[in-house]
């Protein structure tokens, strides 16, 4: 059937049982299980199922993935037990490996370095620039006289609007400016309270041009766009472990401490020269940062934007992670923005999120940074300690093998045999399908 015989109107305004029957009619052959299927997956409880419902448009299911916990982290001499969403399997075993690894070497250390939050107003101004620039004071003043009301609450929580900075850009794009804001806004992240003070100054500073005698003349004052960025450079945290070199003692089997500290250092320092190495990098620091801001309810894709722009930030895509072995010390450490909330959004709103919150002791913003930071720290250590010592394929393929043993069935006492046959051979699905046939094979022909 061509793709436009599948077009609908209306569909928004159908029940979610409409949805799915219209979805099932129009794509898919065995439509009562395809239906059936997608039902499975709705929440036993309505009412957990209607927030669910709540948060996205068009829902007909939801989309489950795992939620696992790495314990045994300790931060700031404090111990976790942290929650993580992730669907890629040996990312939450790696965690929990480097967790316990550096829970007997002092733990990890965090600390929040900046909270600022930035937005911007951007518009175009076809009048006198000088004017505009001797005029920015008191526009100033009167753009955040203008939003009293709107930040009364956060001002009361410690927060509200930091700074408005005026920047001229009109030698790259013509008569562009800006209003660049910075915004403390405690534990929350802000993304609402941002946005709307934006749009309210976006339409005081029309009011203001229009009531002015010189700026209103012959000149066009256009509010382009208001909206916060998700480039937060400066709300950033540090996290950190050290230990001396002879401690590493025990990393990996085969490999003494100041080998393997040499080989780690210059992994890093691999990822700071080259960006094809940064990305991979980073990437894995992502496993552990999304997985944690996904299971406590926050905005990865704002996470994640913002972390490579600041990967990227003197104009090459570099690792976010460092390391020096100074004085017979290791130290490793990463410097990373992260704009996460402990209230309002989702982190109130989904069940589970809330659950993260408490498994976390119920912690503020600031505190949650250095989690969130400290668990992509030590993704990232066990990412690089397997990488220059057994290769990553050992841990993965281990993984896989146990997956591939569920798909075709196996037993546990099929699958303890298995593990034991290919711990010295080649997983792939063919070998470890041959290798189950000729076990079952031989059982038979023994009984
Ligand atoms: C895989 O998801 C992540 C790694 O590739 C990260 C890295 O190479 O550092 C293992």
């Amino acid at each position: 059937m061509p793709q436009s015989d599948r077009s609908i109107t209306g569909f928004s305004k159908l029940s979610k049982r409409g949805k799915i029957k219209w979805i099932v009619e129009n794509f898919f052959k065995d439509r009562e299980s395809v239906k059936r299927e997608l039902m499975s997956y709705w929440h036993s409880n309505e009412d957990q199922q209607k927030i669910l419902d709540g948060f996205s448009e068009n829902t007909i299911t939801n989309f489950t993935m795992p939620y696992g916990v790495a314990p045994n982290f300790v931060i700031n001499d404090d111990t976790y037990c942290i929650p993580m969403v992730i669907e890629e399997s040996s990312v939450v075993a790696a965690a929990s490996n480097a967790a316990k690894f550096w829970m007997s070497r002092g733990g990890f250390k965090a600390k929040v370095l900046s909270t600022i939050k930035i937005g911007q107003l951007h518009f175009t101004w076809t009048g006198n620039k000088e004017l505009l620039q001797a005029e920015f004071p008191k526009i100033k003043s009167t753009l955040i006289a203008s939003a009293e009301s709107l930040t009364a609450n956060m001002r009361q929580r410690g927060g509200g609007i930091s700074d408005v900075e005026f920047l001229d850009l009109t030698s790259e794009l013509d008569h562009f400016y800006q209003l660049k804001c910075s915004f403390e806004t405690c534990d929350s992240m802000g993304a609402n309270f941002i946005n709307t003070i934006l749009e309210k100054f976006g339409s005081t500073l029309k009011i203001y041009f229009q009531a002015h005698p010189q700026l209103n003349k012959d000149a066009d004052l256009d509010i382009i766009m208001a909206i916060l960025s998700n480039y937060t450079p400066d709300c950033l945290v540090r996290a950190e472990v050290s230990c001396p070199i002879k401690s590493l003692e025990g990393v990996a089997k085969n490999i003494n401490p100041h080998n393997f500290a040499a080989r780690f250092k210059t992994a890093i320092d691999i990822a700071r020269i080259d960006p094809y190495r940064a990305t991979t990098h980073n990437k894995g620091i992502f496993n552990g940062i999304d997985a944690v801001v996904l299971a406590t309810g926050n905005d990865f894709r704002a996470i994640e934007s913002c972390g490579h722009t600041y990967a990227a930030r003197d104009g090459q895509y570099r690792s976010l992670s460092h390391c020096s072995l100074e004085n017979g010390v290791f130290k490793f450490w990463l410097d990373i923005p992260l704009a996460v909330g402990t209230v309002g959004g989702l982190t109130s709103l989904h069940p589970m999120a809330k659950r993260s919150l408490e498994l976390l002791g119920n912690p503020n913003a600031e505190r949650l940074m250095e989690i969130i930071a400290v668990t992509g720290l030590a993704q990232n250590f066990g990412a690089i300690r397997s990488l220059v010592t057994t290769g990553i394929q050992r841990g993965h393929m281990k993984m896989h093998l146990l997956n591939i043993l569920q798909q075709l069935e196996a037993t546990e006492k099929e699958m303890k045999r298995a593990i034991v046959h290919f711990s010295n051979e080649i997983i792939s699905f063919s070998n470890v399908r041959n290798f189950l046939e000729k076990m079952r094979a031989d059982t038979k022909m023994t009984t």
